[in-house]
């Protein structure tokens, strides 16, 4: 098979973690004979400083032909000040839009190998396995108007949460679907007891529902989602939310994985005439700036992330299952990088690049 792929390595971590996922990609396509047609774009603040803006024409038009992108992380804390449009973040979210990748997928499990790196106790964290279905393409992060305006006292902020129904019906749609290759339970969050937007979120929902008889749905608000996500993690087999609440509670379930360096994420959205997702591919953790360049940063998360793209784009699930076998083998061995609290000296990003290669040759 041909596999296009556009890398999007972005900013602090990004490069080097994105360097890891494309050296796993390459050992896939060798070992399984595929041909693999990397390019390389522009996005975030690297972006910005070499063409003045976050994500550049020429971005957008390499991921419209790329089959499938994969992303590291965007942001620069130089960027702090700037307003949102010019800001690295934009380029993210304006990539997410120009690709329609309405659904944002985070699964999030406990690895035996890490149960000792969460700072939950190991009893209420073990045997989590659950997926969050972030709605990616609408929400408050893209309504209109949004704005500051005015001055002194009067000086005033405007942003504004929209959903039609049309794009909560098929991000519950795709939610529902993926329940029914699991344990076929959907939990769907909102904040129905306050806004309308959640009101007519929870009403299509329980719409949708029907077309799926097998399937159990119930509902929770957001800040108890939040406490039940810590209290009682195994609760939760398919959690579907909009924007904005998926984004604050997806880096929550980091923490019952480990460590937010092993989150993966699949973005996807419509199917192509072949059959394939449309897909963007991220892992969930930022660009870290602090860490940057330092050869410390977890690649597992975009390693993950590669994994989830030979699977949803391309179909691959041998493939994509030989990458995962080869992450938790690597998870045993405790060659593992520091954000993982290993016993021993921790292993840099390159050489748990290098390991995960290695298992699966
Ligand atoms: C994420 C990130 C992004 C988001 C930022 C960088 C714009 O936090 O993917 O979760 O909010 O979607
Ligand atoms: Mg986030």
């Amino acid at each position: 098979m041909n596999l296009k792929v556009l890398i999007l390595p972005g900013d602090g971590i990004g490069a080097e973690v994105t360097r890891e996922a494309v050296r796993v990609l390459q050992t896939v396509a060798r070992k399984f004979n595929h041909d693999l047609t990397l390019t390389e774009g522009l996005l975030g603040g690297v972006a910005i400083h070499k063409t003045g803006t976050p994500l550049p024409e020429e971005t957008s038009k390499l991921a419209l032909e790329a089959d499938a992108t994969l992303m590291g992380a965007v942001g620069l804390p130089e960027f702090d000040n700037a307003p949102p449009a010019q800001r690295p973040e934009r380029g993210l979210l304006g990539i997410r839009k120009i690709l329609g990748v309405f659904a944002n997928l985070r699964p999030v499990r406990t690895y035996a190998a890490l149960i000792d790196s969460s700072p939950l106790k190991n009893a209420l964290v073990e045997g989590t396995d659950m997926i969050i279905v972030r709605e990616l393409t609408g929400g408050i992060y893209y309504g209109t108007p949004r704005g500051i305006s005015g001055e002194g006292d009067e000086e005033r902020a405007v942003n504004t949460m929209a959903y039609t129904r049309a794009e909560i019906v098929r991000v519950t749609r795709m939610a529902f679907n993926l329940a029914r290759a699991r344990r076929r339970k959907v939990t769907s969050v909102d904040k129905s007891n306050v806004l309308e937007n959640s009101q007519l979120w929870r009403r299509v929902v329980c719409e949708v529902a029907p077309e799926f008889p097998d399937v159990q749905l119930d509902h929770l608000l957001v800040d108890n989602a939040a406490m039940q996500l810590v209290l009682n993690p195994r609760r939760f087999d398919v959690l579907l939310t909009e924007n904005m609440f998926g984004d604050i509670l997806s880096d929550e379930g980091a923490v019952l994985a480990g460590s937010i360096g092993m989150l993966p994420s699949a973005s996807i959205g419509d199917r192509k005439p072949s059959g394939a997702w449309v897909g963007l591919y991220e892992p969930v953790h930022g660009s870290a700036p602090d860490i940057a360049g330092q050869n410390k940063a977890n690649p597992l998360g975009a390693i993950g992330s590669a994994a989830a793209l030979l699977e949803y784009s391309f179909g691959l699930k041998r493939e994509a299952d030989a990458v995962s076998a080869a992450m938790e083998k690597v998870l045993n061995s405790g060659n593992v990088t520091a954000d993982l609290r290993p016993k021993g000296t921790p292993a840099t990003t390159e050489q748990v690049g290098q390991a995960v290669c290695a298992a699966i040759e």
